[in-house]
């Protein structure tokens, strides 16, 4: 049975909405891609990408919804009543946070000016004032921000919340890699009824293009869902979770890109032992790794392997290569590659 609650935001045809439905033992939230959900309340959604998938396991099935999704899907109208609300404050200006608030500013999600940010380092500053970006000079200023995000490194990340105010009502978002929500709860101020919100990134955030999932603490509350959602979607496609499924989200798309890029690695150094030169060899393989993503994107409702029988001509030259990576156990090695960071994930946490 499948346990996530998955949380996809989706290009669904010229009218873009918001909507929730029930995908067998999954619940999908679904809403467009680099815009803010409006609120829907009480009223009636696309009717034309409505669907029905009983009979199928949720864990076999793709999600139409989820592969609709397009990370860093430019602008949009955005929420005006969840933005007049939201001052964003973000602890540690470094690659993480840089990649979420330059995101949000030229998506036009949040105005500069209702961020502010605060690091130890005042080279890495000068960037964000450039965009407009509030600097503040102590972890204390941010306290009255209705939300903090936490993008330091983990080991850093106790010192940084001790210095959050005690009335400190914000949300708290957290980036940081393996600290659970109880260990972050753990961390602030026993007068502290922070809401928190825990975020697996990955890091082609970093070019607009991540994929990441989140969980939210017991006292977190729906618009504390929407708000982690407007600020990560600008970036990445985010999807939500149950907080013991960030592990797996670890394994697979937080450790992934590594695995991704051993892959064109790999299909670029075939290319020079069949004389491609190096840099020749690179592009091709980064850009159809590129290209055949999107047309799984493209097609959310195909499934991968038909995908890949259509390119799979009887007796051709794509056949063969695939038979060879079936008998070189290229699906068992990625598998357990997933397995392993997952695990990994789990025994650090
Ligand atoms: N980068 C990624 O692709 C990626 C992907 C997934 C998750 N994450 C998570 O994102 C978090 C941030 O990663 P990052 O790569 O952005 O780290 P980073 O580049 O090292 O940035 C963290 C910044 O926070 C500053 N800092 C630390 N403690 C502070 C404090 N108390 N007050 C103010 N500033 C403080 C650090 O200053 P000093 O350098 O002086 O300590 C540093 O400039 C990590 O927890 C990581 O697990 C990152």
């Amino acid at each position: 049975m499948c346990q996530c609650d998955i949380m996809a935001f989706v290009d669904i045809g010229p009218l873009r909405c918001s909507s929730k439905r029930k995908v067998g033992a999954c619940s999908v939230d679904v809403c467009p891609v680099g815009q803010s959900r409006r609120p829907q309340r009480g009223r009636n959604v696309n009717r034309e990408s409505s669907f029905s998938v009983s009979g199928w396991p949720c864990a076999t099935r793709p999600h139409k919804e989820l592969l609709r999704v397009q990370a860093g899907g430019g602008t949009g109208p955005n929420d005006p009543e969840l933005e007049a609300q939201l001052s964003l404050g973000c602890i540690g200006g470094g690659n993480m946070a840089w990649a979420i608030l330059s995101g949000l500013v030229s998506n036009k999600v949040i105005p500069a000016q209702s961020i502010f940010v605060c690091d130890r380092n005042e080279k890495k500053l000068q960037q964000y004032k450039d965009l407009g970006i509030q600097v503040v000079g102590s972890v204390r200023e941010l306290s009255k921000c209705s939300a903090v995000l936490l993008a330091v490194k983990p080991y850093a990340a106790a010192n940084a919340l001790s210095e959050l105010s005690p009335d400190c009502r914000a949300l708290v978002i957290s980036v940081c890699a393996g600290l659970r929500l109880e260990t972050l709860q753990g961390m602030l101020s026993p007068q502290c009824p922070a809401r928190l919100a825990r975020v697996m990134p990955n890091t082609p955030c970093l070019v607009g293009q991540g994929a990441s999932a989140y969980a939210l603490g017991p006292s977190a509350t729906a618009q504390d869902s929407e708000v982690v959602q407007l600020l990560f979607r600008a970036i990445s496609v985010i999807v939500k979770v149950e907080e013991s499924m960030l592990d797996a989200v670890t394994g697979l798309s937080g450790s992934g890109p590594a695995f991704v890029l051993m892959f064109i690695e790999a299909l670029a150094d075939g290319g020079v032992q069949n004389g491609l030169r190096r840099d020749t060899a690179q592009v091709l393989a980064a850009q159809l790794v590129y290209g055949t993503a999107k047309m799984v994107m493209d097609n959310p409702d195909t499934h991968v392997a038909e995908l890949r029988n259509r390119v799979e001509s009887p007796g051709g030259t794509t056949v063969a290569g695939t038979a060879a990576l079936e008998k070189d156990a290229f699906r068992a090695a990625v598998q357990s590659a997933v397995r392993a960071a997952t695990l990994r994930s789990k025994e650090l946490a």
